[in-house]
């Protein structure tokens, strides 16, 4: 399976600014998920840093065990192999520094100003435009490595959508009216992530949360939260140190909602 020429290696490598992140870097016609396969590559001792694209994926996959539609030609489907050197409770902040990566890509190469829907998503007016799967590999308590998975509508015209997706889904060339090379903001976002992965290793948390207080879709919002059968809603009120979502609910209490099996509906503004 060949590879389209907005995702030629050697473009992406020209536009690289970056010390770690997609170094080296991988880009194949199709595989199944190129999170398994960034897994794989942790687990035989890649270095830190390796990013893989695929032009396809065959069984890309979603956060809650979704499938993420993958056809060629028209989304970026990125994962990075990272081995941070940090304890297990901060490798949850991982997805906000990967947000953060890719909201600033996204508005550096379409100009667009993405908000991020904690714990993953990223918005475009309202609609879903790209989602990010943090997986980790442990041994006891240390984590070894992460692979962080991207995957961004960029080149879909709305046929290209899931249809069930369609009302609640967006792509960047929905949203600013032109195709966009995927290469060239895969390489932006590595930049992005370099510095932001940077900042994280140094243990410059706040800094990392600060951003993503401001780059919140949801704070300041009436949420549900979804966590199994149990559902409840309250006011999304902060991020707290380690990344997790304080909600408070009707009773006034706060509660802190931690990424892995919840997902959040935004219902509105203001108190519940
Ligand atoms: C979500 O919103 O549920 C997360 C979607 C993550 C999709 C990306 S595409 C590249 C990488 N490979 C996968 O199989 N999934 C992630």
């Amino acid at each position: 399976m060949g590879i389209p020429p907005d995702l030629a290696p050697e473009r992406i490598q020209a536009r690289l600014r970056s010390r770690v992140i997609g170094r080296p870097l991988e880009v194949v016609g199709e595989v199944g998920s190129t999170n398994d396969r960034v897994m794989a590559a942790g687990r035989d001792g890649a270095p830190e840093g390796l990013a893989i694209i695929a032009d396809r994926q065959t069984a890309g996959r979603g956060r809650l065990g979704r499938p993420w539609a993958s056809p060629s030609g028209v989304g970026l489907y990125t994962s990075i192999l990272l081995r941070p050197r940090l304890p297990a409770s901060q490798v949850s902040l991982l997805s906000l520094v990967a947000g953060l990566a890719v909201a600033e890509g996204i508005e550096s190469v379409a100009g667009l100003a993405p908000l991020l829907k904690w714990p993953n998503d990223l918005l475009v007016g309202g609609k879903k435009v790209a989602g990010i799967l943090t997986e980790t590999a442990s041994m006891e308590s240390r984590v070894s490595y992460v692979g962080l998975g991207i995957g961004i509508n960029v080149r879909h015209k709305a046929q290209d959508l899931p249809e069930e997706l369609r009302a609640s889904a967006t792509s960047l060339r929905l949203a600013i009216g032109r195709e966009l090379s995927r290469g060239e903001l895969a390489a932006e976002i590595y930049n992005g992530l370099d510095r932001w992965y940077r900042e994280f290793s140094d243990g410059r948390f706040e800094t990392i949360l600060a951003r993503g207080r401001e780059r919140s879709a949801i704070l300041g919002s009436t949420v549900e939260v979804l966590a199994g059968d149990q559902r409840w809603s309250g006011l999304a009120v902060d991020l707290d140190a380690d990344g997790a979502l304080l909600v408070q609910n009707g009773r006034g209490e706060l509660r802190r909602v931690v990424a892995g099996e919840v997902s959040i509906r935004m219902t509105g503004a203001g108190v519940p």
